[in-house]
């Protein structure tokens, strides 16, 4: 459960406003106090008394601060005492207009002026016609607050006000209390270092060809994400991939294995839980070309001569001695034999098998079955499931393991792992 936590939450004017009572609830409900904020043109969507009764404080409303009305002291320094209040900022739902007006820095109203005073984490819902949310103008400020750490919950892909479906839907309120939540470190991670790696490596062959796999990425950054809705801090090294970093997580983008080698010892040492989720090539060319490599006339090309990659995974309990160390496997027989040796072989903690040779749960696929095989105990199944899902249930079993190492640790009676 999450500490209790000051929200100010700011409402602007969008069909999606009527959703905000049913957030004051949620969030009162886990024991927050929550302050409103409405736009001018929140107004018209929801009634500032719903939201007052619901939170059970006066609502801020943008009539305060007309501009050319001449207010007292005390209304001139509201937004100082509310930025000062909050402990997290939440924009929900966000308008194209509002994220323009957060990522500009535009203060022309209560809650714009509150959110320039504000230092600590911001957490924005956005919501509008997809047509408005995938404007390049829109994409750049939202690619701008995303820069400077801001949260997003969603938007999501559903039915929109218009009566058409696309991508521009106001996430659900639990899934913008819990980014609430992660966003202020109040997580049963919080204090703790995850350090995730995903996607695959490329290996130069010359200037434009690589050695690569068919990893997407997309499991590695569901952990991530995951484990930063939980509250920890977050770093993760990303292979080449075509993903988007998920909130509340630091990325470094790697090209190849060693590359990938250098990123994981300089984070691994401060690091709880380190996931090698990544498809790391074993091998790489011994030589790289300088120039593109041409097509001899009537020749085929040599063969390829290759060299050994570093086993990251089996090299990290030597550098970071204390973390829970995480593996994956993608199988296409055996998976049992192979995923049991492999977590010997490599040392770790945890080895989350797939088989890669179903077509239904392979590579670029959206979801993943996994047999999970450990130190100690029998092995966990988890039947398939959409990739955040398993993420989900995975991290149920890694923050387990990481409490009992915890409590081990501080017991007197602590020994060797
Ligand atoms: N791994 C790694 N460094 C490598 C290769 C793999 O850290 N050079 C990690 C992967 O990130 C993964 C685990 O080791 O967590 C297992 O990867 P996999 O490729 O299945 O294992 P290999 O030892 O390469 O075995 P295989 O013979 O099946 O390729």
């Amino acid at each position: 459960m999450s500490r209790p936590l000051r929200v100010l939450l700011g409402v602007s004017g969008g069909i999606a406003a009527y959703k905000s009572a049913e957030l004051v609830r949620r969030l009162r409900a886990r024991g927050h106090e929550v302050r409103c904020a409405l736009t001018r043109s929140a107004v018209a969507f929801v009634a500032p008394l719903t939201l007052e009764v619901l939170s059970g404080r006066p609502v801020d409303q943008e009539e305060y601060l007309v501009p050319g009305v001449a207010h007292g002291p005390e209304i001139e320094e509201a937004h100082i005492a509310a930025a000062a209040w909050a402990e997290v900022l939440c924009v929900a739902p966000a308008t194209a207009h509002v994220l323009a007006r957060l990522a500009l820095g535009l203060a022309d109203d209560f809650l714009t002026t509150t959110a320039l005073a504000f230092t600590g984490p911001v957490v924005v819902a956005p919501a509008m016609h997809s047509a408005m949310w995938e404007k390049p103008a829109t994409q750049q400020h939202a690619g701008t607050l995303k820069g400077r750490g801001v949260w997003f919950a969603g938007p999501v892909e559903g039915p929109l006000a218009s009566g058409e479906v696309g991508m521009g839907r106001m996430a659900e309120p639990e899934t913008i209390v819990a980014a609430v939540e992660a966003a202020a470190g109040s997580g049963p991670l919080a204090g703790r270092t995850v350090l995730v790696t995903a996607g695959p490596t490329h290996e130069p062959l010359d200037p434009v060809r690589f050695l690569g796999n068919r990893s997407s990425g997309r499991m590695g950054f569901a952990l991530a994400a995951e484990a930063a809705r939980r509250g920890a801090r977050v770093v993760l090294i990303a292979g080449p991939v075509a993903l988007a970093t998920p909130s509340g997580v630091t990325r470094i983008d790697v090209v190849t294995a060693r590359e990938m080698e250098r990123a994981v010892h300089e984070h691994a040492p401060a690091a709880d839980l380190v996931v090698m989720a990544a498809a790391v090539a074993d091998f790489r060319p011994r030589r790289v070309a300088a120039g593109k490599i041409k097509k001899e006339e009537g020749l085929p090309p040599a063969d390829i001569e290759m060299e050994e990659n570093p086993d990251i995974l089996a090299g990290l309990r030597a550098v970071a001695p204390r973390a829970v160390l995480v593996g994956f496997a993608a199988e296409t027989e055996d998976l049992d034999r192979h995923a049991r040796a492999k977590l010997e072989r490599k040392d770790a903690d945890f080895l989350v098998a797939n088989d890669v040779s179903r077509r239904d749960i392979a590579f670029e696929s959206g979801d993943n079955e996994v047999t999970v095989f450990r130190r100690q105990g029998e092995p966990v199944f988890f039947s398939r499931r959409p990739k955040p899902e398993l993420a989900a249930s995975l991290f149920d079993l890694f923050t387990a393991t990481l409490s009992d190492r915890a409590d081990r640790e501080t017991s007197p009676a602590a020994g060797p792992r």
